[in-house]
C-alpha cells in the first residue's frame, strides 16, 4: 500500500490487490468473526445516501470486533456547518479510521491531508475503489481467474468505471468501454490505465458502439446513467444514453457464459432491463455481498489486526 489512505484504487498495486482478494476469500469461506479490532472505532461520514456501502462497512467492522459511528449528511454538514479540516481533525481525536462518501474527490484529499488516521473513499465523484475490489472478487469467483478476461463496460465513464478500468488493467484484464461522445472516462484516468495495461499486457478499447464493446466479452458491466449529484441532468442523460442499455439483445453478443455486473442501485428499464438484471447471468447480488468481505480484509489490514483471529460461522 502506497500510504495510509485508500482514496484511489491506485493506492494499491497488483500484489496488494491479490493478497487482499485472497484474504477476503478466506474470510468469506470461513465466515470470520473475530475480536481482532477490539477497541477500534470507525466513523462513516456520508454526504450522499447509501445501502450497500454503509451496511457492509458497519458489518465488516462489527465482525472484526470493532465499533462504528455513522454520521449522516445532515449531521456533519461537511464544509457547511464546519470546515472539512476541522471535522477531520476532531474525528482524529475520537476514532481510528474514517470512511467518507463525498460529492467532490477534493474533499477526500483535504481530509487525507489533515488526518493521521486512514481515510477510505466510500465513493466520490472520481472513484469508487471499494466497489472495484468487490467486483474483482466477484469476477474471480465466477470465472476462476482474472488475467486475460475481457470486461465490457457500457455507459457513463463515471466513478465506478474509473476505479474499474484501473483495477482491471492492473490485474491483466482487457477493458472495453462504450460511452457516448463527451461521457468517456477522464484523460488522467485513461493515461494511468494505459500504463497499467502496458505493464500487465491487457488491452483497452474505447468505442461509442456498445455491441463492439460487448462482442465476445466475459463480463458485461453497467452503472446508472445519472450518478448521485447529477440529478438535474437526468432527462438529457436518458436521451443521450438511450442506445447504451444492457438488454437481452446486447447481452447476446457477449460470450454465452458471460456474467452481468452492476454496482447497484440500478435504474431498471434505463441502463439495464429487468430480464437481464434478474437473469441467471446476473451476479449483482454476489457483488453486493462481496463488499462486506473485501472491506473486512481491508479494515483488518489497515487497522493492523493481527491477533485473536477466531474464525467461526
Ligand atoms: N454500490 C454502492 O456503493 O451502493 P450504495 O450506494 O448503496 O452504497
Ligand atoms: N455511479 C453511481 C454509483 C452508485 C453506487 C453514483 O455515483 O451515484
Amino acid at each position: 500500500m502506497k500510504g495510509k489512505d485508500l482514496l484511489s484504487i491506485s493506492d494499491f498495486d497488483r500484489e496488494d490487490i491479490l493478497s487482499l482478494l485472497s484474504e477476503a476469500a478466506d474470510m468469506k469461506a470461513s465466515g470470520t468473526w473475530t475480536t481482532a479490532l477490539k477497541r477500534k472505532v470507525l466513523a462513516l461520514v456520508f454526504e450522499k445516501p447509501s445501502l450497500r456501502t454503509r451496511v457492509s462497512f458497519e458489518l465488516a467492522m462489527r465482525q472484526l470486533g470493532g465499533q462504528v459511528i455513522y454520521l449522516s449528511p445532515a449531521e456533519v454538514g461537511l464544509g457547511h456547518r464546519e470546515s472539512v479540516p476541522d471535522v477531520t481533525r476532531v474525528l482524529n481525536r475520537f476514532v481510528n479510521v474514517l470512511v467518507a462518501r463525498t460529492f467532490s474527490h477534493g474533499t477526500l484529499e483535504i481530509m487525507a491531508n489533515h488526518s493521521d488516521i486512514p481515510i477510505i473513499n466510500a465513493l466520490s465523484d472520481l472513484e469508487h475503489p471499494c466497489q472495484a475490489l468487490a467486483d474483482l472478487l466477484t469476477i474471480s469467483e465466477h470465472k476462476g481467474h482474472l488475467d486475460g478476461l475481457t470486461i465490457a463496460y457500457v455507459g457513463d465513464g463515471n466513478n465506478v468505471a474509473n476505479s474499474l478500468i484501473l483495477a482491471a488493467t492492473m490485474m491483466g484484464i482487457n477493458f472495453r468501454i462504450a460511452s457516448p461522445k463527451g461521457y468517456a472516462i477522464p484523460n488522467a484516468i485513461s493515461r494511468r490505465a494505459q500504463k497499467y495495461a502496458d505493464e500487465s499486457g491487457s488491452r483497452i478499447v474505447y468505442t461509442e458502439d456498445p455491441t463492439k464493446a460487448v462482442n465476445g466479452a466475459d463480463v458485461v458491466y453497467t452503472d446508472t446513467w445519472t450518478s448521485m449529484g447529477q440529478e438535474s441532468e437526468a432527462a438529457i442523460r436518458r436521451q443521450i444514453f438511450a442506445k447504451y442499455q444492457v438488454n437481452h439483445k446486447l447481452l447476446s453478443a457477449a460470450k454465452e457464459d458471460a456474467v452481468v455486473m452492476h454496482p447497484l442501485p440500478a435504474h431498471r428499464g434505463e441502463e439495464v432491463t429487468d430480464d437481464v438484471l434478474d437473469s441467471l447471468q446476473s451476479v449483482v447480488i454476489d457483488q453486493a455481498e462481496n463488499r462486506l468481505h473485501v472491506q473486512k480484509a481491508l479494515l483488518f489490514r489497515m487497522l493492523g489486526g493481527t491477533e485473536n483471529m477466531v474464525r467461526s460461522r
